[in-house]
């Protein structure tokens, strides 16, 4: 039994034809959309706010500097997404290019990305929810308004608004791709309105005074804030777990992947200068739950604010959604592969789902974001990705090298530089980490190797068939 045992591309593609399929419905339109609503969410609304006291203006350049790490990474998905249209993302891109080991290794790091993401952000929500039911008169008893220990020297017990949101997205999903499309892109292009609408009443209230001076904390701030706001832009990866319900993966998967990370970007940076431009970055010390919002309300504009907030309360929204439905669709895949137990991928008669599955992850994400309080842990969902931003990027080297006639129909710009500046930017960022976020990675990998080897390895689907070395 090879560690690196692979599967074979074409036999990837005939698994997702029989047997066990989803509904293809998906276009470009809806994939871009798809990856807009992973990626703008608490990474903008409430982040900026941290990142704007640690960096100063020179927030937007830890934006750009993250971003670029997206677009390296993003390209070479891209490139994978094209040639591998099947669920799960890249774990399943890398079981067939660097063996079954490796795609352990990525799908268990994927987990740490979209679960914990789910629940951190269900905790982000939570507190712009109360903050606007606190404006028409409604208070939440203390004791359900936050996980245990969330805040200083007062008891409670249970962020029930953090909770309930979670189970309704899991109710979404469950019934199936169709409605919950439909309700993403309505809250998708209701979300991208009103970051608009800030930059369009916004910019008049800049004063580039307070762009000076711009990094005051030099480019270790810069740094390790992008280390920070790298996490604003998680999401476009979910974009490739849906291949399998895409009507033309080959064309239209790259597409939503890379135009809804430019999108993103640009909107980043452009939101992000006029913040700091309107706030004088010391400002933001005590606001940084809600930063975009103080930046309207110093300007002035005062139901603005609340209107950013229902749009960040949007924003948020979204970004569970299709974070949720990434999981449940790697979870699907490992399942299939034999790696987990085949009860993750039981697809549900009517709705075309991973029904049990979905219910499943999205009540453990529900009661995470519940229990626990999740703030800081964005480092770790960050870790992860960039682990799982590096591999693949060494996988498009190491495909381009194994299978160099294999049909690609999008081709990563400049093999091997783009590959390689992907996985300089994000050992970089890596670096910046904390040293707890290091322990705390190692811990969750020694779990997944554990796991590995004492289940997976003997389970896997392999085991059945012939092994394929696809370099040989
Ligand atoms: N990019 C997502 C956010 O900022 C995870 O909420």
């Amino acid at each position: 039994m090879s560690l690196f045992r692979k599967k074979s591309i074409p036999d990837l593609i005939k698994s997702t034809q029989q047997g066990r399929t989803l509904r293809k419905e998906l276009t470009a339109w809806d994939l871009t959309l798809l990856g807009i609503g992973a990626i703008i969410g608490t990474g903008i609304f409430v982040l900026t706010g941290e990142g704007a006291i640690q960096a100063g203006p020179g927030l937007t350049l830890s934006f750009v500097i993250a971003g670029l790490a997206c677009v390296f990474a993003a390209l070479s998905y891209a490139e994978f997404a094209s040639t591998v249209p099947v669920s799960g993302s890249v774990y399943t891109y890398s079981y067939a290019t660097m063996g079954e080991f490796w795609a352990w290794i990525i799908g268990w790091d994927l987990i740490l990305e979209y679960l914990l993401a789910v629940s951190a952000v269900s905790t982000g929500w939570s507190g712009y929810f109360q903050s606007l039911l606190e404006g028409v008169g409604v208070k939440l008893p203390t004791a359900l308004s936050a996980a245990p220990g969330a805040i200083d020297k007062t008891t409670t017990y249970f962020n029930l608004p953090a909770f309930l949101i979670v189970m309704l997205i899991t109710f979404l999903l469950a019934r199936g791709i169709r409605e919950s499309k439909r309700v993403n892109n309505v809250m998708v292009i209701m979300k991208v309105a009103v970051v608009l609408a800030f930059i369009i009443v916004g910019v008049g209230y800049v004063k580039p005074a307070n762009w000076q001076p711009f990094a005051p904390f030099g480019w270790d701030g810069i740094f390790n804030v992008a280390a920070l706001v790298f996490f604003a832009y998680l999401g476009f990866d979910a974009v490739s777990t849906a291949a399998e319900e895409t009507r033309n993966p080959d064309r239209d998967l790259p597409r939503g992947i890379l135009y809804s990370l430019g999108i993103c970007t640009l909107l980043y940076v452009v939101v992000s200068g006029i913040m700091t431009g309107i706030v004088p970055y010391q400002q933001f010390k005590g606001h940084e739950d809600h930063p975009v919002a103080l930046a309207l309300q110093m300007a002035g504009q005062n139901w603005f604010a609340g209107f950013i907030s229902l749009g960040a309360i949007l924003g948020m929204t979204t970004v569970m959604l299709v974070m949720l439905y990434g999981q449940t669709r790697i979870i699907f895949a490992m399942s299939r592969d034999g790696l987990l137990p085949k009860w993750f991928s039981n697809v549900h008669e009517k709705y075309r789902t991973p029904f049990g599955a979905t219910w499943i992850l999205g009540t453990v994400s529900a009661l995470i974001g519940a229990l626990v309080p999740l703030d800081k842990i964005a480092q770790l969902v960050n870790m992860g990705t960039l682990a799982a931003f590096v591999m693949i990027s060494i996988g498009v080297i190491v495909l381009r090298k194994t299978q160099p006639d294999l049909p690609r129909a999008f081709r990563c710009p400049a093999v091997p530089l783009i590959p390689i500046l992907a996985i300089l930017f994000c050992v970089f960022l890596m670096t910046r980490l904390t040293q707890l976020t290091w322990i705390a990675f190692t811990i969750w990998l020694a779990i997944g190797l554990t796991i590995y080897f004492t289940y997976s390895r003997r389970h896997s689907s392999l085991n059945t068939q012939t092994t394929i070395h696809l370099d040989q």
